[in-house]
């Protein structure tokens, strides 16, 4: 039997979708490593805070279909960095994703394996663009919620590895109300 239409509801208070789907949620411990300021980790690990959620619809994990999910990025920092997603490749390298912010403000930082580096500022209304090849990661660098929707072909899955081991070029931190891109010294290191 053919794959039958159906629809999620956006719910615009909170960010989350409805029904719910799969739900990810990610705390300090989960990424306590990507952090610059490891001293500013361990006053906050016991706390733990929740960082991020994704709310993510369920269809087939193949190029038949768009996957699609909204992000939402509590505000708060690490130290003076904001708080972050993890980032990754998709594991299909070549796959590309759209970003659609509904609410608060933010960075989409992107890399690609040769080292080349790129920002966006989001905003409710942006529609911003991760071509291939490009590794992705949003900063909240705004203190309310920040909430975007993303679609991407089915079956990109993704590759978390590469920055786990690499970092990202670039750290967003908090300077004088707003926000910096700070080399990070850890960079392929
Ligand atoms: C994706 C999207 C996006 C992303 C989340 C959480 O490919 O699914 O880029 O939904 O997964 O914003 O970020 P991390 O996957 O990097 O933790
Ligand atoms: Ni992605």
């Amino acid at each position: 039997k053919i794959f039958q239409p159906f629809s999620t509801m956006y719910e615009f208070d909170s960010g989350a979708l409805n029904p719910q789907g799969k739900l990810i949620s990610r705390r300090l411990s989960d990424m306590s490593s990507m952090y610059q300021d490891s001293e500013a980790v361990q006053a906050l690990l016991n706390d733990n805070p929740l960082i991020y959620e994704v709310y993510n619809v369920e269809v087939p994990e193949n190029e038949e279909h768009i996957q699609h999910c909204t992000t939402i990025l509590y505000p708060g920092k690490v130290g003076s960095e904001f708080f972050m997603t993890k980032g990754h490749y998709h594991e299909i390298i070549n796959r590309a994703e759209i970003y659609f912010c509904l609410k608060g403000k933010g960075l989409l930082i992107m890399q690609t394996k040769e080292g080349e580096f790129s920002s966006l500022e989001m905003e409710p209304g942006t529609i911003a663009y991760v071509p291939p090849y490009w590794a992705h990661r949003t900063v909240n660098t705004g203190d309310e919620t920040f909430v975007f929707f993303a679609a991407y072909p089915g079956d990109a899955g993704h590759d978390y590895g590469l920055i786990e081991t690499e970092g990202f070029v670039k750290a967003v931190m908090e300077q004088a109300e707003k926000y910096a891109l700070v080399a990070n010294p850890s960079y392929r290191k």
